[in-house]
């Protein structure tokens, strides 16, 4: 069998519902992401063949995942996250991504969102463990041992939490990795995450911890990795900040992993909120030169493996990554606007230059 990267030196870039697509993943792991995860892809809609599930699959041989009648290159593996919560439809739903060839996947039990809890699935699955590990073993037995990920909060709320025990119960069914983003689904991703919930149980699970959860910087991945001993981390929102997030997290372990730039959250005497951590994320610098490669070469990538939606994308990505720019928010203005790949490049050219002959 395979072996999936969970290391250190192998950063995963998380399910991004609405962002991790295929273009933002190939640009990520030019960037140095190991393991790439799908957005969550809802069980159901792959029994039924929903619409929208089809982009939310879409891959290619040089992701390293196995497309129908291919052969299977685990260099750069994908995993694929499903949502649900009825045991039959997610058994269901990894036979048919078996049967097309993805070899990795992962069960969101973190999603707080209420369009997704009010059927019972992503987090408020932790309200129900009897339920959680009926769609453990489900699933797991469709995907085989250590092929089957769980991505955990703490808990539903903080009288209910569930994460240790549920934890064990899932790697002695055989789940091959569990990943905690330490808030209770009831905070959002308000509060400052729990890091030592990651520390308790990389501690005690016999199998790999992935860590997620504030992780802006590759300074706070490596402090992470370094303070709890988990097995690798996540980076979410910060690869959506700087995809370049990945490169500085390996150039960090090779340099011994002296975190300079670690985010400290400055929040008074009060505790982190949501707002306040994006404000954090949102002002961070950014290397202008560094950015303008970073956004052409999405938009090459967004045009070669997307087609239909790329401009569409690239007007949601751009004002993301230039969030903390000076001009940042003229720029938006004019992104937006933008309805062709020459409208799109003039703007680009105006606030960063024009493009160099080399290409990233
Ligand atoms: C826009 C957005 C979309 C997300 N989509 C998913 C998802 O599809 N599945 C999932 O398990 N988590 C999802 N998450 C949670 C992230 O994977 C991650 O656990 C969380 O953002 C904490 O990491 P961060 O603070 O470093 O961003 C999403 C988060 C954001 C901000």
């Amino acid at each position: 069998m395979n072996l999936l990267p969970i290391r250190p030196d192998a950063p995963w870039l998380a399910p991004l519902a609405g962002w991790s697509d295929l273009p933002f993943r190939v640009l990520c792991r030019e960037q140095g992401a190991a393991v790439c995860c799908t957005e969550m892809v809802s069980a159901k809609g792959l029994v039924y063949g929903g619409r929208n599930t089809e982009d939310l699959l879409a891959t290619t041989p040089q992701e390293g995942e196995m497309l129908e009648g291919g052969s299977s290159v685990t260099d750069h593996p994908l995993v694929v996250q499903i949502f649900g919560a009825e045991a039959d439809f997610m058994e269901q739903a990894v036979q048919i991504l078996k049967h097309r060839g993805f070899e990795w996947f992962d069960v969101n039990m973190g999603c707080s969102v209420p369009k997704v809890t009010k059927t019972g699935a992503g987090a408020a699955m932790l309200r129900d463990v009897p339920n959680a590990l009926r769609v453990a073993e489900a699933v797991i037995k469709a995907a085989g041992p250590g092929r089957m990920g769980f991505k955990l909060r703490l808990g539903w709320d903080p009288s209910h939490e569930v994460y240790r025990e549920l934890a064990r119960e899932l790697a002695a069914m055989g789940a091959g990795w569990v990943t905690l983003h330490p808030r209770h689904a009831v905070q959002g991703f308000a509060g400052v995450p729990r890091f030592e919930a990651i520390g308790e149980l990389a501690a005690e699970l016999p199998v790999p911890v992935i860590a997620s959860g504030d992780l802006f910087t590759a300074a706070d991945g490596i402090r992470v990795l370094r303070d709890t001993g988990c097995a690798s981390v996540m980076y979410a929102r910060g690869a959506l900040k700087n995809p370049a997030i990945f490169a500085r997290h390996l150039e960090l372990l090779k340099g011994g992993g002296q975190p300079a730039e670690a985010f400290v959250p400055d929040c008074g005497d009060g505790p982190l909120s949501a707002q306040d951590a994006c404000d954090v994320l949102d002002a961070m610098p950014v290397d202008r030169d560094e950015l303008a490669g970073v956004i052409r070469r999405h938009a090459q990538l967004a045009r070669r493996w997307s087609p239909h939606l790329a401009l569409l994308k690239m007007r949601t990505f751009v004002p993301r990554y230039v969030k903390s720019m000076d001009g940042a928010r003229a720029l938006r203005q004019e992104i937006v606007k933008c309805t062709d790949w020459d409208a799109l490049n003039a703007v680009l050219e105006k606030y960063f230059g024009a493009e160099p002959e080399t290409e990233l």
